[in-house]
């Protein structure tokens, strides 16, 4: 079967500016392959708040799950930061949608293509063969949702406090996607954890040791999280694949994003088991956010959208063809020169543009 139902999730900021071009993309794409999408656009966050009364309206949630994934620009922004906790875009609907659809292992693949090198802040002799790092982040656990949660006022001095839980369960099965990826890759996987500190990076460390007996190819090591961002600046190259915990991954990933050149590079894949046919469920959205400081401008960077919805195609629709023709084509809109703010660096064979030029570009190239 080859008509596909997708629900588009744009959101706030930037989040519909770049799902324009992704939807464009996709469409040139379903054309050139002979496939069919039929897609649905939902309300989500503060776009859903502003129209609807709440950030996560029940039949978002409906059209979801008669879907076969679901392509997510980003939620939030200073216009909802005021409103209670649960009811802001990230905490009531962006977490929410991750719960509810079990999608517990986040990919990040941090890619700094060769043309892009000078665009990355790290020293180019550090990164010879470019950078080329899987962050496998577990999303659905963690200092993320544990409980309690909450605050006290009533006091003379007030508190607040969030609880950072992991079950063995849990830290299994992200290692196994983490170890299934690098078995695909250059077999070295990296745990990060805080094992020096935290209870929960003690089991999780035990359990990874312990899921490595059923991958001996893959050489496993371990790293405290705050060694491993700074040696993701020292010597990136070291890296293949790298898991950890939520609020871990949260922070590495942004950091490998720029060592590829600019946040709004990296795609990411959220994902929950993987289904009879090989394919999965998933949630597919850029790693940065709604970026309120340059909203409505037309100057964002699609293509971490671009490159989500071709992680969408291989995912979950099994198009893999067209999707390995959509990272060929971002990858020749680049090799071309094509930079939108965030990459632009003035060089020679550089061409400043905006967010639907850069969407033209990578349409021709396909
Ligand atoms: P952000 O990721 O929105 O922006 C950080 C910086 O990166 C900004 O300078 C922004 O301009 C830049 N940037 C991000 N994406 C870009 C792109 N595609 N092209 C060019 N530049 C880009 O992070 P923030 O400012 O900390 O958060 C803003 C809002 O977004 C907050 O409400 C936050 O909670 C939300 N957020 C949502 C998601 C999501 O929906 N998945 C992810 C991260 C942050
Ligand atoms: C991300 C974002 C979200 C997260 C926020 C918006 C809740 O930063 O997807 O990286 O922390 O997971
Ligand atoms: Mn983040």
């Amino acid at each position: 079967n080859r008509n596909h139902k997708i629900t588009i999730l744009s959101g706030d900021g930037i989040g519909p500016e770049v799902m324009q071009q992704a939807l464009k993309v996709l469409e040139a794409a379903s054309t050139k392959f002979n496939f069919t999408l039929e897609t649905t656009d939902c309300l989500v966050g503060g776009a859903a708040i502003d129209a609807k009364g709440c950030p996560l309206p029940q039949e978002t949630v409906d059209a979801c799950e008669k879907s076969d994934a679901i392509l997510f620009g980003s939620v939030g922004g200073p216009k909802w930061e005021n409103l209670p906790p649960d009811e802001q875009p990230e905490r009531g609907a962006l977490l929410p949608i991750r719960k509810h659809f079990n999608l517990y292992a986040n990919l990040r693949p941090g890619v700094c293509l060769p043309a892009l090198k000078h665009a990355s802040p790290v020293k180019n002799e550090l990164i010879p063969n470019g950078f080329d790092v899987l962050c496998v982040r577990e999303l659905t656990g963690g200092i993320y949702f544990g409980t309690p949660k909450g605050r006290d006022d009533n006091q003379e001095n007030p508190t607040a406090h969030d609880t950072m839980v992991y079950s063995k369960n849990e830290i299994e099965r992200i290692c196994r996607v983490a170890f299934t990826a690098a078995m695909a890759r250059d077999k070295r996987l990296l745990s990060v954890d805080k094992a020096n500190v935290l209870q929960c990076s003690i089991l999780w460390r035990e359990v990874v040791t312990e899921v490595a007996k059923d991958f001996p190819e893959v050489e496993l090591s371990h790293m405290y999280v705050d060694n491993a961002a700074m040696q993701l600046i020292k010597q990136p190259s070291q890296f293949d694949v790298l898991v950890t915990g939520n609020l871990f991954g949260d922070i590495l990933s942004d950091e490998m994003a720029m060592i590829s050149g600019s946040l709004g590079m990296l795609p990411s894949a959220s994902l929950g088991n993987k289904k009879e046919n090989g394919l999965y469920f998933g949630m597919y959205e850029p790693s940065g956010g709604s970026a309120p400081d340059i909203a409505g401008q037309g100057i964002a960077n699609p293509i971490a959208q671009i490159l989500s919805a071709s992680m969408l195609l291989r995912y979950s629709l099994g198009e893999n063809e067209a999707a390995d023709a959509i990272d060929a084509a971002v990858n020749a809109a680049i090799d071309k020169g094509y930079r939108t703010g965030d990459l632009y660096t003035g060089a020679e064979g550089e061409t400043k543009v905006g967010t639907s030029e850069m969407g033209a570009a990578i349409i021709a190239a396909l």
